[in-house]
C-alpha cells in the first residue's frame, strides 16, 4: 500500500477548525483509493508560544523535511501575538523550502452566487500563480529611530532573474495545459526596476510560447479587470505581494474566501510542498464553528493531486461541488445556517458515497 508520511499544521484561530475537516475528507478519500496517510500534527503557532515562548521550535524546517507535504490551516492570533512574529514559520517554509509557485486556482462553481452581476458558474475558471519564493516578501530592510518622531523604516523588495524567469514559465507551461492564455502582473510605469525587469523577462521568454497568448496590465487595472471582466483571464502570474492580494480578490468574486484553495509548490520535489486555503485565521468568526471547510478541502485535494493520487484528489473536488451544488449545508459565507463540521461530514459522505 503507498504510503504518504503529512504533517499538519493547524496554526491558529479557523486554522485549526478546517484542518480537521480537511483531514476528515483525506481519511475518507484514503479509505476509497487504499493509499494511507500517515499524519502527524504539530501545534505551532499562538498555542506553541503561550507553553514555549516562541511560535515553532528552532529546527522547525529539518523536522518538516522528513515528510512528504505540508498541509496547513492557517496562522495568526493578532489579539494575542503580533503577526509578523506568528507567521514567520510560513514565510520561512515558503522560501527555505523554494516552494516558489503558489497555485490558486478562482473557479466560479455550480450553485455559488457570484457578487458580480451577470456573472454565473463557470464564467470565472482563471489561475494565479504568485510567485512565493522572493519579491516584496524577502527579509530585507531595517527600522532606525524605532518609535521615535525621526523613525526611519526600509523594506526591500528583491527580485532575481532566475526568480521571476521561473515563474514566468511555469505560469506559461500551466496555461498550456489549460486554455492558453497568460496574463503578467506588472506595474512598471512605477516601479522602474523590479517591474521593468518583469516586463523585459516576460518579452524574453513568450517567443519560447508561441501557442500561448500572454498580455499584462498593471496591477491597478487588473484589479478592475477583474471585477468587471474576470471571464477574459486564465492564467495569471504575478509577483508575491501582487499575487496575494489578487488571489483574496479572486476568492471573493468566485462567492467566498472561504472557497479559494492553495498549493506552494517546489516543482523539483526537493523539499516537501505546503498546501493551505489562501484566507486567514478569521479572528472575526474564530470559536463560531461558523468557518467555511472547503477552501482546506479542496487544498488537501491539491495535495493529493501533487502526491500522484490525482483519482483521489478528483474525487474529493465533485464531493465538494456536489455539496455546494446542492446547496443544503452551507456556512453563513455562502448565505447558510450550518456549522463547519456539519459541512465537513456532508462532504465526506459525498466522498464515501463516490460523489
Ligand atoms: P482572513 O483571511 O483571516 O479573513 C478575511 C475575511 O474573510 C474575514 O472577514 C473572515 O471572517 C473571512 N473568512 C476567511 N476565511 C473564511 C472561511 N473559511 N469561512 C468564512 N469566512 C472566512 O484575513 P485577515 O482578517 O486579514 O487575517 C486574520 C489573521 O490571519 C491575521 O493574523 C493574518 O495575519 C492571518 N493570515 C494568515 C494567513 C495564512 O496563514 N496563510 C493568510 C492571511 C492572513
Ligand atoms: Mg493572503
Amino acid at each position: 500500500m503507498k504510503s504518504y508520511k503529512i504533517a499538519l499544521y493547524p496554526g491558529d484561530g479557523i486554522g485549526i477548525d478546517v484542518t480537521q475537516e480537511a483531514v476528515k475528507a483525506l481519511q475518507a478519500a484514503q479509505d476509497k483509493f487504499g493509499f494511507n496517510l500517515e499524519t502527524t500534527e504539530f501545534d505551532w503557532g499562538h498555542r506553541y508560544w503561550k507553553k514555549i515562548g516562541e511560535v515553532a521550535p528552532d529546527n522547525f524546517l529539518e523536522t518538516l523535511k522528513g515528510f512528504d507535504a505540508i498541509f496547513l490551516g492557517a496562522i495568526g492570533d493578532p489579539a494575542n501575538l503580533a503577526d509578523h512574529v506568528t507567521l514567520v514559520p510560513l514565510i520561512q517554509m515558503r522560501q527555505q523550502f523554494d516552494q516558489y509557485a503558489c497555485i490558486r486556482p478562482a473557479t466560479l462553481l455550480p450553485g455559488v452566487e457570484c457578487p458580480l452581476v451577470g456573472v454565473s458558474a463557470g464564467d470565472i475558471d482563471m489561475v494565479v500563480v504568485r510567485e512565493n519564493s522572493e519579491g516584496e516578501y524577502t527579509n530585507a530592510g531595517g527600522t532606525l529611530r524605532s518609535g521615535t518622531p525621526d523613525e526611519i523604516a526600509t523594506q526591500n523588495a528583491i527580485h532575481t532573474r532566475k526568480g521571476v524567469e521561473r515563474i514566468i514559465r511555469y505560469a506559461f507551461e500551466l496555461a498550456r495545459k489549460r486554455r492558453k492564455k497568460m496574463t503578467m502582473t506588472t506595474k512598471s510605469n512605477a516601479m522602474k526596476y523590479s517591474m521593468v525587469m518583469w516586463d523585459r523577462i516576460l518579452d524574453e521568454v513568450r517567443g519560447d510560447y508561441p501557442d500561448v497568448e500572454s498580455n499584462k496590465f498593471h496591477v491597478d487595472a487588473l484589479s478592475m479587470y477583474f471585477v468587471r471582466c474576470p471571464q477574459n483571464f486564465d492564467v495569471v502570474v504575478a509577483s508575491n505581494l501582487f499575487g496575494d492580494i489578487l488571489s483574496d480578490l479572486g476568492g471573493a468574486i468566485t462567492g467566498s474566501l472561504g472557497l479559494a484553495p492553495s498549493a506552494n509548490i517546489n516543482p523539483e520535489r526537493k523539499f516537501p510542498s505546503l498546501f493551505e486555503p489562501v484566507h486567514g485565521s478569521a479572528p472575526d468568526i474564530a470559536g463560531k464553528g461558523i468557518a467555511n471547510p472547503i477552501a482546506a478541502i479542496r487544498s488537501a485535494a491539491m495535495m493529493l493531486d501533487f502526491l500522484g493520487e490525482a483519482d483521489a484528489a478528483r474525487l474529493i473536488e465533485s464531493a465538494v461541488h456536489a455539496n455546494l451544488k446542492s446547496g443544503t449545508v452551507r456556512t453563513p459565507d455562502l448565505g447558510g445556517k450550518s456549522t463547519t463540521i456539519e459541512v465537513g461530514n456532508d462532504i465526506a459522505r459525498h466522498i464515501k458515497e463516490n460523489a
